[in-house]
């Protein structure tokens, strides 16, 4: 694994967008692994920002987010479709047609969960996937629990990962309690994988996470096990 060291989050920010563009330079039909959450933002609105500016062209990239929330519509403003519309497909040339969300709103997540897993399959699979970290050391959905989830799936989110997703939801009934995320296989089947963490107060599970033991309980730990995965930190300086 290599770990880049950034002094901030806009650092940070500015060495994933870098790598980012760097994939899309090089592979203008790469396939895009994308994240949620507050991490990504700062590197989206570069990337937005290397579009306009003419220095980026997203015209033949394909993107598969990580997960959705079950029972959010696209419209919805806390959906995860919406997240990435809003945050950064509007704001660069990408055919939307090639932007893949799981649907939030499939009256069978489970087949919605099949139907995804197939379609990463059927793009040859994802070429630089990027993650962010929860603090129970969660990536994408998958949460800490008994074994590696290997396809995508129908999952029950954990308290904690509840608890911090309510700040952005104003009633607790209007939280979503699962979600449809993809797999270990889809994720460590990327030929290149991003981890961006920011923040002290996720400096404790990365490190589990890098230097801990390899277990299901720190879903994070099992990229370990990747042979390009490049870390992207402002906490462990
Ligand atoms: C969510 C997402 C993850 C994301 C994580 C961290 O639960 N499903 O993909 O990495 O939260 O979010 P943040 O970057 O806001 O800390």
């Amino acid at each position: 694994m290599k770990i880049i060291n950034t002094a901030n989050y806009e650092e940070m920010s500015r060495a994933v967008a870098d790598l980012i563009l760097e994939e899309v330079r090089s592979n203008p039909k790469t396939v895009l692994g994308l994240a949620t959450g507050s991490t990504p933002l700062g590197a989206y609105s570069l990337l937005a920002n290397a579009y306009k500016s003419g220095a980026a062209d997203f015209s033949g990239v394909v993107s598969v987010n990580l997960d959705e929330y079950c029972g959010l519509a696209p419209d919805n403003h806390q959906s995860y479709r919406y997240f990435m519309d809003k945050n950064l497909f509007s704001h660069i040339n990408i055919d939307r047609a090639n932007t893949h969300v799981p649907d939030g709103t499939a009256l069978n997540p489970e087949a919605e969960a099949e139907r995804y897993e197939k379609l990463i399959e059927s793009l040859g699979g994802i070429d630089l996937q990027l993650l962010g970290l929860g603090h129970n050391g969660h990536v994408a959905f998958i949460e800490p629990g008994d074994e590696f989830p290997a396809k995508t799936r129908h999952v029950y989110l954990d308290e904690q990962t509840i608890k911090a997703n309510s700040r952005f939801f104003e009633r607790h009934e209007d939280i979503p309690e699962s979600a449809i995320s993809i797999g270990i296989k889809a994720i460590m089947g990327a030929e290149k994988i991003i981890l961006a963490v920011s923040g002290n107060d996720k400096a404790n599970i990365l490190k589990k996470s890098l230097y801990g033991a390899i277990t299901p309980q720190v879903p994070a730990s099992v990229l370990q096990l990747h042979n390009n995965l490049t870390i992207i930190t402002d906490c462990l300086g």
